[in-house]
């Protein structure tokens, strides 16, 4: 049976496209889903995706993954630096995670440097722009691989 990941992106993502392009880019949310989708059938893996602007249904949605998908990559947004819910979530189902960021937080304001949830995923990537989506995607089926 094929993999299968999620793709759960948190508050504000909704808005790409439009949000401080500066920092964001342009590329808009449903045209990261399908640069995502065209990743997954090149992959030969399925694939979820989400976005939420709720803390508690971006942990539902962590909880509901287990045993559904075999790992996620993860654009947790301002909850990366805040929440300690989805951290414990991330723990709690042991699913690997992929760590995304579009920018790169460590070059940007401090608060935005420690991430509450990097110590409980696979790794981190950031700073590149929707591109990060496919190597997340690459970086997570290549970890599965692994585990086997
Ligand atoms: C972000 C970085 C976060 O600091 C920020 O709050 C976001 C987006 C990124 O993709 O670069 O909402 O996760």
């Amino acid at each position: 049976m094929s993999q299968s990941i999620l793709i759960l992106n948190g508050p504000n993502l909704n808005l790409l496209g439009t949000r401080q392009p500066e920092v964001y880019g342009t590329t808009t949310l449903s045209d990261i889903e399908a640069i995502c989708m065209r990743k997954a059938d090149a992959l030969g893996v399925s694939m979820s995706f989400m976005q939420s602007n709720h803390e508690g249904a971006l942990v539902d949605a962590l909880h509901d993954a287990k045993g559904t998908h075999d790992g996620v990559v993860l654009n947790a947004g301002a909850y990366t630096h805040t929440s300690v819910a989805i951290r414990d979530a991330i723990s709690a189902t042991m699913l690997p995670v992929i760590e995304l960021h579009l920018s790169n937080i460590h070059a940007r304001e401090e608060f935005r440097h420690h991430s509450h949830i990097a110590a409980v995923v696979v790794g981190q990537i950031c700073g590149f722009g929707a591109q990060g989506y496919p190597l997340a995607m690459d970086a997570l089926i290549t970890h599965l691989g692994e585990d086997k």
